[in-house]
């Protein structure tokens, strides 16, 4: 039926500029036409850390000449676009001013509506966009699920460097936020325990990459003892054996604790003589502890919930050693797993935030009521927002 229905061309222009990428992006409804992030990586990097007047900065340098690439990749004009959404946060707030001011900007210039956009809406709606030669239409996508929903919920898994969220969905903007991080977020706690060891920022992907390398190299097993839960690695070659506890293993809740790991972790380094081959060990047990505390959750989550399917978002989905984590409980409970469909969606970008977009716009029409999707539709001075988003 829906194959024979004309299916509406609607272009949006995505801006998120919540941290340390200017990322502007044009989709037609859910097929990315161009999705631009120039990283701010080499500025920040000397620091450690994002520097959020830097982040600004650079952002403010950056964005007219984005969005001008973005179009031009896209192959569109500005007149074409039809609607204007961006990142209002969580976010840098100073980071955050840059995008929305040029939204408005853009909104305004060609009279078309803004919509605002939850950063984290975008995470979770990651996985949902597709290519410019997909032949799927994101009218039969929405339709599909909102059948879905009447069923059973999904469960959107977000681990990034400033979030790690269990998200209950019940149907599209209809959002629970059911379990968190009480602290760091997944991804710095990686970051974190990276610096401790002086192997480079953002810390995530080194771990990632010098964990992989040496997984010929460990053995691990993983235990219960006093209340507590365990990682044991020891490294077959050397015979040097590292342990670290499992934060909140046995908590009722869905939140998770990465500060306690990283401490433990900084104690557990600074007993180690730091040789290359110690590094690779332990890049190897804060990956196995970090992804073992999210395993225990999305269990948990899965037996409370029981959901038709899982949604992996953020930067940390980036490692295939986490999906296969997250992939073989789901496979043990019978539940499919959407992950974005390249990398460059996991991380922070534009693209995610126009796809949440194109989203709310199925779900409620172009012209959204206000409270519903934290729209602006009138250009009002304030961004509206929606605390029903749940985070
Ligand atoms: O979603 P994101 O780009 O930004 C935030 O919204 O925070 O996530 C960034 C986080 C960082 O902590 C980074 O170290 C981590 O994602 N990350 C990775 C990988 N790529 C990025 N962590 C593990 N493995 C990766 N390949
Ligand atoms: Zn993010």
């Amino acid at each position: 039926m829906i194959k024979n229905q004309r299916i509406k061309k609607r272009y949006i222009l995505g801006i998120d500029t919540s941290c340390d990428e200017t990322s502007v992006a044009v989709v037609e409804n859910f097929k990315i036409l161009s999705n631009i992030m120039p990283s701010q990586t080499e500025i920040h990097s000397q620091y450690g850390g994002v520097v959020p007047s830097l982040a600004k900065l650079a952002h403010i340098e950056r964005i007219d000449s984005v969005v001008e690439l973005a179009l031009k990749r896209a192959r569109i004009s500005l007149e074409k676009i039809d609607v204007v959404a961006v990142t209002y946060g969580p976010g840098l707030s100073i980071a955050l001013e840059v995008g929305i001011k040029k939204a408005k900007e853009i909104a305004t210039q060609i009279k078309k509506p803004l919509i605002a956009i939850n950063h984290m809406e975008g995470h979770l709606l990651s996985s949902f966009a597709v290519n410019k030669n997909s032949t799927n239409s994101s009218k039969s996508i929405f339709l599909k699920y909102s059948s879905l929903f009447k069923k059973k919920p999904a469960l959107g898994i977000l681990i990034s460097g400033g979030h790690t969220q269990i998200i209950l969905v019940k149907n599209f903007s209809d959002y629970q936020n059911v379990g968190e991080s009480l602290d760091d977020a997944g991804g710095e706690c990686l970051d974190k325990c990276a610096r401790i060891l002086g192997i480079g920022y953002p810390g995530g992907p080194v771990v990632t990459k010098f964990a992989k390398e040496n997984r010929k190299n460990v053995t691990y097993k993983i235990y219960n003892k006093n209340q507590g839960r365990y990682v044991e690695l020891i490294n077959k070659n050397s015979g040097e054996k590292y342990i670290l506890p499992i934060p909140m293993a046995f908590t009722d809740d869905l939140n998770f604790s990465f500060s306690g790991l990283k401490t433990a972790f900084a104690e557990l380094s600074s007993k180690k003589i730091i040789t290359k081959e110690n590094i690779l060990d332990l890049c190897s047990i804060i990956e196995i502890a970090t992804y073992e505390e999210i395993r225990l959750k999305v269990e948990k989550a899965i037996i409370q919930y029981n959901p038709f399917e899982i949604w992996l978002g953020g930067g940390v989905i980036a490692s295939a050693y986490l999906k296969s984590v997250i992939r073989k409980i789901a496979k043990k409970n019978n539940i499919a797993v959407r992950v974005p469909f390249s990398k460059k969606l996991t991380g922070d970008n534009a693209a995610m935030i126009a796809i949440a977009a194109a989203f709310k716009i199925e779900r409620f029409g172009i012209n959204l009521p206000n409270k519903i999707a934290g729209i602006y539709l009138n250009l009002f001075d304030e961004i509206d927002r929606d605390p029903s988003l749940g985070f």
